[in-house]
């Protein structure tokens, strides 16, 4: 059996195999000319003249410097000329019998200006830092139109972080308003998001003066005087204006882990970002305009921002935002919505996928699932078998699958196939997206030719690039372009086959992808080594089913004290408590060292090994302390 599969000749597509390969090559030929004409795609105050300005070395990067532009009044106001009466949003909320709310794009316009009004009446200003802590409803995509119409910078945190890691974040970038709902609901779990962000804001040194609470479930919260404020309280009708913005002001900041310190804020500006997001939106899902995209992702991760907010509602598209899981009530969940809604693209993570296909095929099968005809991943390496189920069973052989690579740094899709252009490869994300130049290194960063595997580079920039690191532009300099002077580094290691198809193997530096969330080793360490009873702790990742990778906690106890479930049990919960259920430890291994060489270095080769039940290929361990250790820590390993 060939490795590819052939897309389906019915595909209707925004662009053909000669299409690709003809655009492909001027946008690297012509980077300028392509992407001011691709910039077309928005409306501009002024229009640009100035493609990309950027350098790697020293590292600054713009894109369309000299254009103005609103990308609010992009998702939003401008559909209202032709798309008035247009559906925008379809809410479907967690309970499948609960209300279903449906927005035109007229009424999505009324209620960001209700927002942006709101805002106002709390003191936003222009260039003012905004965090938002909402669940998946209405108005957390109409709060973060409301910051970008009045030129706030939103700074979105999941809602399934904890206090703690909200309060970090508040901080960092000196955010003084926090938008959030009474609560959030996902599956049978009421999230307490206000009681949250209260803990938050009150127990830790924030300059916060500003709690705007939508009523979401009513639940009764406590309301402080002067600082907390309903929504519907402050919202009003009157004209708001769209900021005029510059391509290169801020749009928003959001957090996401690497392998050391705390969680960076990477910065997106405006126009590229707009750019970039519309013109991957078009392509990647091979937009119509009768299309009902779905992508359930949440709004607190990146796919949210670019594949929810922006690059949908840029297009003017029809889409659904889902509260819920997709195991509640059952596991037929998401295709039941598909069926209700009429979806015709879906975009989700491969360890959904992979947690419904356990279920088996009956949750699938009982819904009608003819109104589909695109697929999509993201996130984390999808497994053949995985794809093909999904390509098979969900897509009933007829829907192409786009398996996208890219990262909350890129902004928006880097590596994909073209639905209707390319023959895809289970597995492989595959081919690079306009103006994308990917180069495979090795360990000295010497460029790797044809079919090879190495070390995933960029090595010019794109639109839609993050700029910066807010704050901190020293450590963006460095995380990202001082591994191979000049190019881009993305940590992911990589594969490229005869064909140029680009397979992702996963990240290679101590980044964990834990169900397509990442999240950095060196932040549950720190977590773990704050409960009193912890001297030491070294994270690792070990592979998962379900998950693709799991949390493996390697913990060491203060002289004379011996673990248990029950301190695992409060390890665990300590994690929880410092970044958030996210984060949560699948397995705690108590022993009495870690392996370190002659110089005091955790030797975390060795124990990934041990935690991947991988012993037979140790390697060298003359070079520990105590080489005795490695026995004593196989004997130990926890096996789930
Ligand atoms: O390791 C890659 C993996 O997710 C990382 C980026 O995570 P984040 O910034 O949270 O963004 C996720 C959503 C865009 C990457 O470094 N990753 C993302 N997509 C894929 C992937 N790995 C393999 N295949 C993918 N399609």
């Amino acid at each position: 059996m060939s490795e590819f599969v052939q897309p389906p000749q019915s595909t209707v597509t925004n662009c053909t195999a000669q299409d690709y390969e003809a655009a492909y090559a001027r946008s690297l030929s012509d980077p300028d000319v392509f992407w001011l004409e691709h910039a077309q795609r928005l409306d501009w105050i002024t229009p640009p003249t100035k493609g990309g300005e950027w350098s790697y070395d020293p590292v600054e990067i713009a894109w369309f410097a000299d254009g103005t532009l609103n990308l609010c009044h992009n998702a939003v106001d401008r559909h209202l000329a032709d798309k008035a009466d247009k559906t925008a949003l379809i809410f479907e909320p967690n309970d499948p019998d609960g209300e279903v709310r449906t927005l035109t794009y007229a009424q999505l316009h009324a209620e960001v200006v209700r927002m942006a009004n709101a805002l106002k009446a709390m003191g936003v200003t222009r260039g003012a830092r905004v965090t938002l802590y909402m669940p998946m409803v209405v108005e957390g995509v109409v709060a973060m139109l409301a910051c970008a119409r009045i030129g706030a910078v939103h700074s979105v945190v999941f809602g399934g972080f904890s206090p703690e890691a909200l309060a970090g974040r508040i901080i960092d970038c000196d955010s003084e308003f926090v938008i959030t709902a009474d609560e959030g609901r996902r599956g049978n779990k009421p999230i307490p998001l206000k009681v949250s962000v209260d803990a938050a804001v009150d127990e830790h040194d924030t300059r916060v003066k500003g709690v705007l609470v939508v009523k979401h479930t009513g639940a009764d919260v406590a309301m402080k005087d002067g600082r907390d404020h309903w929504y519907a309280d402050l919202a009003s009708d009157g004209d708001c204006p769209c900021e005029p913005m510059n391509a290169e002001d801020p749009l928003f900041i959001l957090y996401t882990s690497g392998s050391t310190g705390k969680p960076k804020g990477l910065l997106h500006t405006t126009g590229g970002y707009g750019v970039w997001t519309a013109t991957t939106f078009h392509y990647v899902f091979d937009h119509q305009p009768d299309d009902i995209f779905w992508c359930s992702a949440d709004i607190g991760w990146i796919t949210g921002h670019s594949y929810v907010t922006y690059g949908p509602l840029l297009n003017g598209a029809s889409q659904v935002i889902f509260e819920g899981v997709p195991n509640y009530p059952d596991h037929g969940r998401f295709w039941q919505v598909v069926e209700k809604h009429k979806v015709s693209i879906f975009y989700t993570a491969p360890t959904a996928i992979r947690a419904l296909m356990r279920e088996g095929d009956d949750f699938v099968t009982a819904h009608d699932r003819s109104s589909l005809r695109l697929l999509g991943t993201v996130g984390e390496p999808i497994n053949p078998e995985a794809w093909r189920w999904y390509h098979r069973v969900v897509g009933e052989g007829r829907c192409p699958v786009v398996d996208t690579w890219w990262q909350t740094e890129t902004g928006g899709v880097m590596l994909t196939t073209l639905p209707g252009a390319h023959a895809m490869k289970p597995g492989s994300a595959g081919l690079p997206f306009f103006g994308v130049q990917p180069q495979l290194v090795d360990a000295e960063g010497q460029m790797l030719e044809g079919a090879a595997e190495g070390n995933l580079c960029i090595t010019s920039s794109w639109p839609g690039q993050a700029r910066t690191i807010y704050g901190d532009h020293d450590r963006f300099v460095q995380t990202y372009f001082s591994t191979y002077k000049g190019k881009y580094f993305t940590s992911d290691g990589c594969q490229r086959d005869a064909q140029g198809y680009y397979r992702i193997t996963g990240r290679v530096d101590d980044v964990i992808n834990v169900s397509g969330h990442r999240m950095g080793t060196a932040e549950v360490e720190s977590a773990l080594v704050l409960h009193p009873k912890v001297s030491e702790a070294a994270v690792v990742a070990f592979p998962h089913d379900i998950k693709g990778q799991g949390i493996y906690c390697y913990v060491t106890l203060n002289a004379g004290l011996e673990g248990s479930d029950d301190l695992a049990a409060e390890l665990r919960q300590q994690v929880r408590k410092e970044i958030g259920p996210v984060a949560t430890p699948d397995r705690i291994h108590f022993t009495d060292d870690l392996p370190k060489t002659r110089s005091g270095k955790i030797m975390r080769r060795i124990l990934r090994k041990i935690a991947e039940n991988d012993h037979g290929s140790l390697g060298d361990t003359s070079t520990l302390a105590d080489p005795s250790l490695v026995d004593r820590l196989i004997e130990g390993r926890v096996d789930g």
